[in-house]
C-alpha cells in the first residue's frame, strides 16, 4: 500500500514525522507491505497531519491523525472501511476541490525529490516550449498572460522580463525573492517544499528568456526545510540535464544555487536583498537604477518572488489564454491566498482574483477559530491595512484594495475576533518598523520610533486628540518620505486602525473640544 504523509514544516511541525514512524509501525505489526512518500502540505492544516493512501478511487484522505491513531487509520485504509478521522477523496474534499489550483496543482501531491514525478505530472513542458520558442514570443506570452509581481507590488512581469532581456550586459542574473517575511504569509515556503522544480522550471524560462546563466534563490534563514527541498530539487534536475549545460538538450545553459539570508524582514525589498546576495549588510539602494537595469553585481537582473516564477510553467504550457482567463479587472489568473491567525480553518487557497474577503473569512475560513465575531483583518502583511466587517464586499483585486487604502500584498490574511486591542496593533506596526528598519532614511528610522511614543501616550489617556493628530501627520511623513516600502507602507496599518477602529484609541473628542 502506497502511503502519504506530509514533509511539510507546517505538518512536521503537528507531528507528521511521527505519525509517519507510527504508521511504520503499524504496519509491521499487521504484517502489511507499506510504502510512505513525503510530499508538500495540500495546504488544509487544520487537518495535518493528513494521512493519504492511494487506491483505485483515489486518495482517500485521513486526518488529523495522531501517532496513537495510527493503528486504526492503517486498519481503515487496508479495508476500505469507515474511520472517524475518514475524509474521503482528497480531491473532493470541498475546501480543496472549490479552489483553483494552477500554480499549487502538485503541492501535496508529489514526491518533491523527484524529477520523475514531477515530470510525470505535467512538469517541464512548460519549459520544453519555452525552449522551442524565441525570447520575444516567451515575452509575448508571459505578457498576454496578464502575470504581475505576486511579491506584492503586481508589477508586470512581462515588461520586467522585456527590460532585462532588452539591457545589453556581458552577463545577466535571475534571482528568487523567497525572503517570505510577512505575518500570515506561508505560500512560498510551501511551494518550496511541496513543489520545489517548479521553481526551478520558472527561472530556468526566465534564464533562457532574457539570456542570463546564473540564477539565485535567496531563502530566508527561518526556512531550513525549504532550503533543504530546493537544494536536493536542483541536485535532481541537474542530475536529470534540466540545470547546467546544454538545459533539456537545447545550447542553453542555466545553473542555479540557494543563498540563505540571515534574518532581516528588509532584506525582502529588491535593492537589500541584493546587497545581501553581494555579501554586504542588507541596506536599501536608491531606485533608480533599477534591479533590470543594474542588479546583482551591477548586471541586469530580473528579480521575482517564488509565486511569480512559480507561475510560469502553467503559463508557458497551459497558454497565456488559459492563464488570463481568470480573473477580474487588471489582476489576472489566480492568487495563491493565505488565511491565517484567529481562523478555523486556515491554509493556502488559490482561486481566482474576484473572490470577495468575506467570503473568505467567513465562508472558506470558517470564521474564526475563537468562535467570536471577526473583528478586523489584516492583509498584505504586517504593513497592510486592518479592514473592518463594512469592508468585507472589497473583491481581492490590486486595484479595488487600493481603492480602500489597502493592499492585497503577498495574498496573506490575518484575522483577528473582537477581543483585539487596535490601539495596540497599531503600536505594533510602528514597533516593527522600528525594528527591522535599515536606517537609510530618516522618516522611517526616526518617523518609528517617534511614532510607538506617540501612541503609546495616546494609549495612556495622555492629550489624545493632539496626539492622534500627530501619529496622523506622521504617517503622512512616513508615506511620502521613505525610500522604500518599509517605512512607507508602515502607516497602512496604522491609519486603517485610527480610521476603522478609532473607539480602541481613547475617546473621541466632544463637538466643543474638536473646533477649537
Ligand atoms: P516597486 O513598485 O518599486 O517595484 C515593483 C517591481 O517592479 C520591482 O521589482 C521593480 O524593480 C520593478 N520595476 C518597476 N519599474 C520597472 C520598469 N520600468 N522596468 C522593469 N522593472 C520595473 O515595489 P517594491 O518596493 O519593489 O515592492 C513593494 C511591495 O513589496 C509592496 O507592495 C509590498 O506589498 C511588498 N512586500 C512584500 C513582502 C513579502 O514578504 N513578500 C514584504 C514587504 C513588502
Ligand atoms: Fe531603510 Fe526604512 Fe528607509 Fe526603507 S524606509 S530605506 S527600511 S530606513
Amino acid at each position: 500500500m502506497r502511503l502519504f504523509v506530509s514533509r511539510d514544516a507546517g505538518a512536521v511541525a503537528v507531528g507528521a514525522d511521527e505519525v509517519a514512524q507510527a504508521l511504520e509501525q503499524a504496519a509491521r505489526k499487521r504484517g502489511l507491505a507499506i510504502e510512505i512518500v513525503r510530499p508538500g502540505s495540500r495546504g488544509l492544516y487544520w487537518l495535518e497531519p493528513m494521512v493519504e493512501a492511494a487506491t483505485p478511487k483515489g486518495r482517500i484522505a485521513f486526518g488529523p491523525v495522531t501517532p496513537a491513531e495510527a493503528l486504526s487509520v492503517l486498519d481503515a485504509m487496508a479495508a476500505d472501511g469507515p474511520h472517524l478521522l475518514r475524509l474521503g477523496v482528497a480531491d473532493e474534499i470541498p475546501w480543496l476541490k472549490r479552489q483553483t489550483r494552477l500554480t499549487f496543482a502538485r503541492c501535496g501531491v508529489i514526491d518533491p525529490r523527484s524529477v520523475e514525478d514531477y515530470r510525470a505530472h505535467d512538469g517541464y513542458r512548460g519549459l520544453e516550449r519555452a525552449l522551442r520558442l524565441t525570447s520575444d514570443e516567451i515575452l509575448a506570452d508571459v505578457t498576454a498572460s496578464g502575470l504581475r509581481g505576486r511579491g506584492g507590488a503586481g508589477f508586470p512581469t512581462g515588461i520586467k522580463w522585456k527590460t532585462v532581456a532588452q539591457t545589453s550586459a556581458d552577463r545577466k542574473y535571475i534571482v528568487c525573492n523567497a525572503d517570505e517575511g510577512d505575518s500570515g504569509t506561508f505560500a512560498d515556503r510551501m511551494i518550496m517544499e511541496g513543489d520545489p522544480f517548479v521553481v526551478i522550471e520558472g527561472m530556468t524560462i526566465a534564464g533562457i528568456t532574457v539570456g542570463a546563466t546564473r540564477g539565485y534563490i535567496y531563502v530566508r534563514s527561518e526556512y531550513p526545510h525549504a532550503v533543504t527541498a530546493m537544494n536536493a530539487a536542483i541536485a535532481a534536475a541537474k542530475r536529470a540535464g534540466y540545470l547546467g549545460a546544454k538545459i533539456g538538450g537545447s545550447s542553453h545553459s542555466f545553473d542555479l544555487e540557494v543563498r540563505v539570508g540571515a534574518g532581516a524582514y528588509v532584506c525582502g525589498e529588491e535593492t537589500s536583498l541584493l546587497e545581501s546576495l553581494e555579501g554586504r549588510r542588507g541596506i536599501v539602494r536608491a531606485k533608480p537604477p533599477l534591479p533590470a537595469h543594474q542588479g546583482l553585481f551591477g548586471r541586469p537582473t530580473v528579480i521575482n518572488n517564488v509565486l511569480s516564477f512559480a507561475a510560469i510553467p502553467f503559463i508557458l504550457a497551459g497558454g497565456a489564454r488559459a492563464y488570463a482567463d481568470f480573473g477580474m479587472g487588471r489582476s489576472r489568473g489566480t492568487m495563491p491566498i493565505q488565511l491565517a491567525g484567529n481562523i478555523r480553518h486556515g491554509g493556502l487557497f488559490e482561486t481566482a482574483f474576484g473572490i470577495t474577503l468575506g467570503e473568505l473569512i467567513d465562508d472558506v475560513g470558517g470564521g474564526t477559530f475563537t468562535g467570536r465575531e471577526v473583528r478586523a483583518v489584516q492583509v498584505g502583511g504586517p504593513l497592510g491595512a486592518y479592514f473592518p466587517r463594512a469592508l468585507f464586499d472589497t473583491p481581492f483585486d490590486y486595484e479595488a484594495f487600493a481603492a480602500r487604502d489597502g493592499l492585497i500584498g503577498h495574498g496573506g490574511i490575518v484575522v483577528f475576533d473582537d477581543s483585539v486591542d487596535m490601539s495596540k496593533q497599531a503600536r505594533f506596526a510602528m514597533e516593527f518598523c522600528a525594528v527591522e528598519s535599515c536606517g537609510k532614511c530618516t522618516p522611517c528610522r526616526i518617523g518609528s520610533t517617534r511614532g510607538v511614543e506617540t501612541i503609546d501616550k495616546i494609549r495612556r489617556g495622555e492629550r489624545v486628540a493632539e496626539n492622534i493628530a500627530v501619529v496622523e501627520d506622521l504617517c503622512n511623513t512616513m508615506k511620502f518620505g521613505s525610500l522604500c516600502a518599509l517605512g512607507g507602507f508602515t502607516p497602512y496599518p496604522v491609519s486603517s486602525a485610527l480610521k476603522h477602529f478609532r473607539e480602541d484609541f481613547g475617546p473621541a473628542p466632544t463637538k466643543l473640544q474638536a473646533a477649537e
